[in-house]
């Protein structure tokens, strides 16, 4: 009995020493003293400046600060969906590899070796601030063409938030003007970045890889630069730094918005979080915050509701309808429609069909009682496989898609639904919605039950238990369809 424990003490040793589990590859090489922090690809050019707090930045530019307050990238590190599948993570595969996340979810904290794991105890604000203001403000450059992948990846950006001058240090914000007279208010230095004006500023984050087989199980930027938003120069900024009108004003008539129009918003999909974090601010008794979250709900939600389109077209074959043809078009998302997390976001079709007397002939896309999808659903989205060629969601996990279904950027997919033969008919209706939801309720629940002990979901976000999610109807068409053609 004794003899055992030993062995297996000493494989345990052995299995923790040895350095982290990175199968060696000639197709991805990785050079580790260009990439210290790997898998994250972030650099830092050290010096003894450091990061500021955005509450410090908010002083002088309050605007700025609090369009950003309550936005996705403030909520990035406390992200309770996030927390739970990096506690996930870390208790599947260890720091050396979350340390990739974190990379991106809170960046400063990882170049200075704050962060060791899911939680939020005992972090200061800055690493508690995600994607803050000093992260983006401080990147000087970017190693997009040097990564393992020669792609932007994981965080593959330089952060260079000052440097060590004869009177000590000094501070170099980056940003779209040329310096002015008082730039920075003595506070920093100003320089001029022509990359801030650019895509590739959020490229780094906007490609998430796999941190070993550099699978890119998130392409948003690829997906963007290889269609007709990026061929007409209009960026990721043009989109989610501007409101609502601005941005359908972008994408329709790819006309950039004014230097004025700019808003540090960066408004995307995520309603969900938005309702998460507002729950909390009530909770904390914060009216201001809630109202600007809730703000920022209905314009994730709006911003959907303006992505797609659907158009009905029946289909007839020997004079008879044999088919209604659905086309879902993505008209306004500058890259794929859904983006980003494909193979977790569940964007489907729900069609019914009935007859003259209203009795439904067909159905196809609704929920089952659990709140799961049927199984024949037309869905818009991908499902993740490992290397064994299973099925997998979790991103330390999957290594390709087995199946990946998303529209591109103007473009569209089309869906056939066969109609049986009818006697005593004219015409039926069909009713066509694109439904939108960030994950399955099962998926949703097996996220939240897993947030680290430090986050108490009752006690912030007066969570019992996970709510049915909210589903959003995107565009919903009606049509009146004749039996025969005439
Ligand atoms: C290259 C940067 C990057 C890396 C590395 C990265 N993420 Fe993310 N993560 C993102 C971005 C960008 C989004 C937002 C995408 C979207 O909204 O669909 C995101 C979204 C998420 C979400 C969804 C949050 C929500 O509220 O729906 C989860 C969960 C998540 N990441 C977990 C992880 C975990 C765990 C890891 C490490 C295994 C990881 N991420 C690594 C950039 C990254
Ligand atoms: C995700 C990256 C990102 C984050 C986070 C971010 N900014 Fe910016 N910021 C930008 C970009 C990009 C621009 C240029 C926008 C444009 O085209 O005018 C900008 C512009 C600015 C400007 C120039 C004036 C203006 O508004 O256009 C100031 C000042 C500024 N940011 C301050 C801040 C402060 C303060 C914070 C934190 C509260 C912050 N930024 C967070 C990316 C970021
Ligand atoms: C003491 C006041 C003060 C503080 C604190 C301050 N700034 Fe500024 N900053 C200014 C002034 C003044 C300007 C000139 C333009 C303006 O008025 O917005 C400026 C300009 C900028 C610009 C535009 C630079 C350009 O060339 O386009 C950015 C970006 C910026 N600040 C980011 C930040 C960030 C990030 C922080 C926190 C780390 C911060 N600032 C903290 C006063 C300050
Ligand atoms: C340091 C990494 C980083 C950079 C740089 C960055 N992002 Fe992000 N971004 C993230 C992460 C991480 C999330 C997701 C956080 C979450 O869901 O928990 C995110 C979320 C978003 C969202 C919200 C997505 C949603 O589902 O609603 C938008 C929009 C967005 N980013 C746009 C941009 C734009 C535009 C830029 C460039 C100006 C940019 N990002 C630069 C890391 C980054
Ligand atoms: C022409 C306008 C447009 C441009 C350009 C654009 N987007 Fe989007 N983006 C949208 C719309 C509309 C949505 C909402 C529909 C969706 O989720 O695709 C969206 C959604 C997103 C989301 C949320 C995805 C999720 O799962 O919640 C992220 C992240 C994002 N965009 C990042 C980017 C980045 C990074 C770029 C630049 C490489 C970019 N976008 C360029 C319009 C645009």
């Amino acid at each position: 009995m004794r003899r055992y424990m030993i062995c297996f003490i000493l494989s345990a040793i052995v299995a923790l020493s040895s350095s982290p589990v990175f199968a060696a590859s000639s197709v991805f090489e990785v050079n580790h003293d260009f990439y210290p922090y790997y898998p994250s690809l972030i650099k830092w050019n050290k010096s003894n400046a450091g990061f500021t707090d955005p509450a410090v930045c908010a002083g002088c530019h309050p605007r700025q600060y609090e369009e950003w307050t309550g936005s996705v990238h403030a909520l990035a590190f406390q992200d309770p969906i996030y927390q739970g599948e990096l506690n996930k993570g870390f208790k599947a595969v260890g720091h050396e590899i979350t340390r990739q996340c974190e990379g991106c979810h809170s960046s400063a904290a990882v170049v200075m070796g704050e962060i060791k794991g899911p939680g939020l105890t005992g972090l200061s604000p800055l690493a508690l601030a995600g994607v803050s203001c000093d992260i983006c403000h401080s990147i000087s450059g970017v190693t997009h063409w040097q990564t393992p992948s020669h792609e932007p990846e994981n965080g593959s950006f330089i952060l260079t938030p000052g440097v060590d001058t004869q009177n000590g240090l000094t501070l170099i914000k980056r940003g779209p003007y040329k310096p002015s007279e008082g730039c920075g208010g003595g506070f920093h230095e100003c320089t001029e970045s022509p990359l801030h004006l650019q895509a590739d500023l959020c490229a780094s984050c906007h490609q998430v890889y796999h941190y070993d087989s550099h699978f890119p199980i998130e392409a948003t930027y690829l997906e963007w630069k290889h269609g007709p938003y990026a061929q007409k120069e209009i960026m990721c900024q043009d989109c989610h730094m501007v409101d609502i009108e601005t941005f359908k004003r972008a994408a329709d008539s790819f006309q950039k918005p004014t230097r004025q129009e700019y808003h540090h918003y960066f408004n995307g999909a995520n309603y969900l979080l938005y309702y998460l974090a507002k729950s909390a601010a009530e909770k904390a008794g914060d009216k201001e915050l809630a109202a600007s979250l809730e703000q920022k709900y209905e314009m994730a939600i709006e911003r959907l509701k303006s992505a797609a389109d659907l158009e009905i077209f029946p289909v007839y074959r020997n004079n008879r309808l044999t088919d209604v043809k659905v086309r879902v078009k993505n008209i306004r998302a500058g890259h794929n429609l859904p983006t980003s997390l494909t193979n977790v976001r569940q964007m489907w079709l729900e069609v019914t069909m009935r007859d003259e007397k209203g009795n439904v002939i067909l159905t196809s896309g609704q929920l089952d009682e659990k709140g799961n999808l049927m199984p024949d659903t037309r869905r818009f989205n991908s499902d993740g496989m490992g290397r064994d060629f299973h099925f997998a969601i979790d991103p330390w996990i999957v290594t390709s898609f087995s199946r990946h279904d998303t529209i591109p950027p103007r473009g569209y997919k089309d869906v056939y639904y066969g109609v049986m033969p009818m006697k005593n008919n004219k015409r039926i209706l069909i009713e066509a919605k694109l439904r939108y939801r960030q994950a399955s309720q099962e998926e949703a629940e097996t996220l939240l039950a897993a947030v680290p002990a430090d986050i108490n979901l009752e006690a912030i976000y007066g969570l019992k238990k996970v709510p049915a999610l909210p589903i959003v109807d995107m565009v919903e068409k009606k049509m009146f369809i004749n039996i025969t053609q005439r």
